[in-house]
Formats: structure tokens, sequence, C-alpha cells
């Protein structure tokens, strides 16, 4: 899907390496107190396998479409943690969330490319399931009051449409589907992108 090519005779995302050193410094600090976090579409695996050998006080756990998996282990084989976890099979909404235990979520570049309903689902199913002081992090492009924050989101959010996926969301329907998460931090990242740190108190 998208950048991913078969580069290393495993599926690779330039885009996670560019962007894994700046997400994981903000995991550090948010994740400091979670224990268990699921991370909703894996994709190819790199942000798990960096994550967990950086955040060695939680579990991982990772989770994706069935058609993930196989470049998802390849990933895991390659780069083992003790706390790092095989994918769950997860389609939002047919599976539902897993029903293993979970105080923190983390989910990159999957709001935009899920369909509304499913992105809708996803963030009511997080809000409802996180317990309390449960933690969501979210990062990926998003619009601000309907405004692009470059050309180039604004191209592809179009470009994500014309071919039949959801498209970019708003932080304010983001915020309303939530409810009762409260979004506590909006980071910028590098590539206009943003993280979100979403607390339930
Ligand atoms: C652009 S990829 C991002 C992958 C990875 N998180 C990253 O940042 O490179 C989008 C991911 O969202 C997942 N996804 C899309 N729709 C989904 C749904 N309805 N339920 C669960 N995962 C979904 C895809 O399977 C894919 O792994």
């Amino acid at each position: 899907m998208l950048d991913m090519t078969n580069q290393f005779e495993k599926p690779f995302s330039q885009a996670c390496e560019n962007n894994k050193t700046a997400i994981l410094n903000v995991l550090l600090s948010a994740f400091s107190n979670s224990r268990k976090v699921l991370e909703i579409g894996s994709g190819t695996g790199q942000h798990a396998v960096h994550f967990a050998r950086h955040l060695p006080h939680l579990m991982w756990q990772t989770a994706d479409q069935y058609e993930y998996h196989p470049g998802i282990k390849q990933w895991i084989n390659e780069y083992p943690s003790a706390n790092l976890m095989p994918p769950l099979t997860l389609k939002l909404p047919e599976t539902g969330l897993p029903d293993t235990e979970f105080d923190a979520v983390f989910s990159a570049n999957t709001a935009h490319i899920m369909q509304r309903s499913e992105a809708t689902w996803m963030m009511q199913a997080i809000a409802k399931r996180l317990p309390k002081n449960g933690v969501f992090c979210q990062y990926g492009p998003f619009t601000f009051d309907g405004e692009f924050t470059s050309q180039s989101n604004a191209d592809f959010h179009a470009h994500l449409v014309q071919s039949g996926y959801g498209g970019y969301r708003d932080i304010s329907e983001l915020k309303s589907w939530a409810k009762p998460l409260k979004l506590d931090e909006v980071i910028d990242m590098p590539a206009n992108n943003h993280l979100l740190v979403w607390r339930k108190s």
C-alpha cells in the first residue's frame, strides 16, 4: 500500500524510516506509564520492531489485516524483542478490537486510509475500550478546521479519495468521535504530519 515496496525481500516503507525517530521521542514520554500497547494497522511492521526495542517496559501487540501478516512476521523474525507480539487479525469494524487487555493504543497513517465509517468506528471503539488513564497516540496527516497544512497534503487527499480511500480526517470530527477521550497534545511532526495524544481521564 502506498510507498511500501519489496526492497530487501521484506515490505519496506521509507516513510517509516523517516518518521520513526520523531515518533519514538513522543512515545517515550506518552507511554511512560503504559503496560500494553495495541498497534492498529502495523503495516510493514517497521514501527513495531523499532518502538518495542526502545520501549522495553511495555508489551507491543501488532495487529493488521491478514494480508499484512507475512511482512510483519518477517520484520519481527529479523528484529525480535521479548516484548513484541506477532500480529492479530484486525479489520475494522468487522473483527472488532481484540479481546486482549491493553491500556494504550498506537496507530499511524490509518485514519485517512480507512473509509469515514471505519475511522469513526475506530475512534469510538478506542475511546470505549481504553481504561482510565489510557493513552492513544495517533500519527498521520490531518486537516485543521477544514484546512490542509500544505499543498502536498491537499494533493494527496484528492488522490486518496479518487482512488477509493476515505481521505484526510479533520481534527474536529476526530474529537467528536473520540469522546470522552481528551485531545491533550497536538505535536508537529516532520513532513506536515502530526502526532495526536489522546487521554482518558
Ligand atoms: C498507509 S498504511 C500505514 C501502515 C503503518 N502504520 C505505517 O505508518 O506505515 C495503512 C494501514 O491501515 C490499515 N487499515 C486500513 N483500513 C483498515 C481497517 N478497516 N481496519 C484495520 N486496519 C486498516 C492497512 O491494513 C494498513 O496497514
